[in-house]
């Protein structure tokens, strides 16, 4: 068998595999469309409750929607007795979007039902995980430094209440009208890599736990979600750094990337991160910390790097500009993954309820892709076995 790459697609790149009518890209113009609507609108006249809304049912809610809709969301923020107590057993060490991974199928236990193939069910079991997912975090951020969690608080908003589960102090109206907007920014994305894991998941027809189960998983890596932790971790590395733009010299030199670059899509730059930069810029001002400054720096140190280079399509991401802004908000390093996951889970859960219940017209089947392979071949008839005595 020759050992040439035979593979076109590397990483699926280019490949259609399904409709889908949640959100669209144009990398090239850097645009983003939920359901028609250009994020930098929602991010302005929005809140992450109607966006969320806008997602799951596919048009903007009435007045009357969107209050009953968050007072679902409000009424399903309590985790289960038995999720509390596993909690309390777990290493303290427990990365908290491992935590997220392993507390999903406890809610799926929890629910029972989470087979049932209903859209409605699926409908009410994404507003029990948009609930949930927040208070799971929050929640074991307490455990873990020997802190008694704290009761979502009804009076509060969805990022409001987060804030205070998370900090224990009622957020600054800005700070928390400033994370709703975060949560805005990042609900959806079309096929990125944890999508597509929840889509490929429940193709099988598992249940929507699994599905974002699988997503979790695949948001927590360096490349995808995981990114804004290694972005602040690097910016943390910059503080004491007198010359930034040799510290990036040396990284790239090394065969380093730097946290927060470069995009699947996005060639033009990324909307998200253009509407962040605004943020960012607001909060250094306003809190006289450094940290916009230096992602600033590192950002025109790299962008002259890639230049030089020739690489011009290389450029800030949405989760070079969220670390600083989170950090600014007093969000810790590993939180900032998870506030990635509890706003991605809107967009998980409107794709697993299109996966799942679209029009058998363009409706994908179980995915199943295909693998060229370039491993030892003997013929159909196989290679010959040999027992362990007798392999040189
Ligand atoms: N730092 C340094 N070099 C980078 C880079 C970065 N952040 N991102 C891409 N590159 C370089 C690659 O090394 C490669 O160089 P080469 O052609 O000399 O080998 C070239 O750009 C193309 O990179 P590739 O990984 O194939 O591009 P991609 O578009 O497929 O990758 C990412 C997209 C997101 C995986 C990639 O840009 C990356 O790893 N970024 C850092 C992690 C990150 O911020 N992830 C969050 C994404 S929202």
């Amino acid at each position: 068998m020759s050992k040439e790459v035979h593979v076109k697609n590397i990483g699926l790149r280019g490949v259609t595999v399904a409709d889908s009518a949640i959100s669209f890209i144009d990398g090239e113009q850097g645009v983003l469309i939920y359901r028609g609507y250009r994020i930098e609108d929602l991010a302005d006249h929005s809140t992450f409750m109607e966006t969320a809304y806008l997602l799951l049912h596919g048009s903007l809610p009435t007045r009357e929607e969107v209050a009953g809709f968050s007072e679902q969301v409000r009424a399903a923020r309590e985790l289960p007795d038995f999720l509390y107590a596993c909690m309390k057993r777990w290493p303290v060490t427990a990365h908290p979007m491992d935590v997220l991974q392993a507390a999903v199928p406890l809610l799926a236990m929890a629910d029972g039902q989470g087979e049932a193939l209903d859209r409605d069910r699926y409908l009410a079991n994404s507003i029990g995980l948009i609930a949930k997912l927040p208070t799971i975090t929050a929640a074991w951020h307490r455990i873990r430094h020997g802190q008694e969690p704290l009761a979502p608080d009804d009076s509060l908003d969805h990022a409001a209440n987060f804030l205070w589960m998370l900090q224990g102090e009622k957020p600054h109206p800005e700070t928390a009208h400033d994370l709703d907007v975060c949560l805005i920014l990042h609900a959806d994305h079309t096929f990125n890599a944890s999508t597509f894991a929840a889509r490929e998941v429940v193709s099988t027809r598992a249940s929507i736990y699994a599905g974002v189960t699988a997503a979790l998983g695949a948001l927590s890596g360096s490349l995808h979600g995981g990114a804004n932790t290694r972005v602040m971790q690097m910016l943390l590395e910059l503080e004491d750094e007198d010359d930034v733009a040799a510290w990036v010299h040396a990284r790239l030199a090394q065969g380093k990337k730097v946290m927060g670059f470069g995009h699947a899509i996005y060639k033009t730059g990324d909307p998200r991160a253009a509407y962040l930069k605004k943020m960012g810029k607001r909060l250094g001002d306003h809190s006289g910390q450094n940290w916009f400054t230096l992602s600033q720096q590192v950002e025109d140190a790299t962008l002259a790097e890639f230049r030089a280079k020739g690489k011009t399509t290389i450029l800030p991401n949405v989760d070079f500009m969220s670390a600083p802004v989170y950090h600014m908000m007093g969000i810790p390093l590993d939180v900032m993954t998870p506030i990635f996951a509890f706003s991605r889970v809107a967009g998980w859960c409107s794709h697993i309820i299109e996966e799942q219940f679209a029009d058998a017209q363009g409706k994908p089947a179980l995915y199943r892709p295909k693998a060229e392979y370039v491993g030892e071949y003997c013929g159909l008839m196989g290679c010959e076995y040999s027992p362990p005595e007798e392999r040189g």
